[in-house]
């Protein structure tokens, strides 16, 4: 038996800009209000990091290209740089595991805010935590705005999970467990009808446009976004789902 017991999910989006790292950010707070969750930021702009007062990423440091913090804990939140620039080498997936599974220990729910689209840094992620754990699996969360973004998301949907599972061919599960159509400026319960018609059996999730946090920025912003029907969809998969 491993004595891991994460449950992952990965907020993944084809676009910058449509609020994945927000909804990371939003999604990790309030979850750790009940189980021991790890956010790892695996964007190249450490933009969760940086809020959190990281300096670097764990691959950074593993290169040798520098030297700083990467993980710090507040209560029952973890956070985990992986990088803050693109590293100049990447560690061997061993070395990347043995300093990962560290980091893992104590971990109910591990969300991962990525970059649009899948890299080698993705990858290495993928294979070290299986490395460290002795198991995979992925539970997306896709980001999307309305219109043609929401379209080519919709065309795209299981062009991720491929990609992952050729990567990881141990992987128990890969699925899109959500999509969250963000910045939503119509009426909400229109617009997932309209994409439930389209894809039967996703989980779709509508949250609207907030003036507040495009101008204050997330982590500053007086109003967060209501993300109950997301928590309780992660919290159904995470309760056995
Ligand atoms: N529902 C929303 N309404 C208005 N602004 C939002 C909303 N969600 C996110 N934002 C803002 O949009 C900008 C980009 O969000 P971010 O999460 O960094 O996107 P991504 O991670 O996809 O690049 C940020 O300034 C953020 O505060
Ligand atoms: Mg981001």
């Amino acid at each position: 038996m491993s004595k891991y017991h994460i449950t992952r999910f990965s907020i993944f989006g084809l676009k910058g800009g449509v609020g994945k790292s927000t909804i990371a950010y939003f999604l990790a707070r309030e979850l750790s209000e009940k189980y021991k969750v790890l956010l790892v930021d695996r964007d190249y702009t450490n933009t969760i990091g940086k809020i959190f007062g990281l300096q670097t990423g764990l691959l950074n440091v593993l290169s040798g290209d520098v030297q700083g913090k990467f993980v710090t804990d507040e209560g029952n939140l973890r956070v985990l740089s992986l990088t803050s620039f693109s590293p100049s080498s990447l560690p061997t997936v061993k070395d990347f595991a043995a300093s990962y599974s560290e980091v893992l220990k104590g971990i109910e729910i591990l969300i991962t805010d990525n970059p649009p689209g899948v890299d080698d840094v993705t990858a290495l992620e993928f294979k070290g935590y299986y490395e460290a754990t002795g198991e995979v699996h992925c539970n997306g969360i896709f980001v999307t705005t309305p219109g043609i973004a929401l379209d080519l998301t919709l065309s795209h949907l299981n062009d991720i999970g491929r990609t992952l599972r050729g990567i990881v061919p141990q992987a128990s599960y890969f699925r899109a467990s959500a999509l969250v159509i963000n910045m939503v400026r119509e009426n909400l319960s229109d617009v997932v009808r309209n994409v439930a018609l389209r894809v039967p059996g996703l989980k779709v999730i509508a949250i609207p446009f907030y003036k507040e946090l495009l101008f204050q920025g997330f982590d500053k912003a007086s109003a967060s976004p209501d993300l109950g029907e997301l928590i309780s969809i992660v919290k159904g998969i995470v309760g056995g789902g």
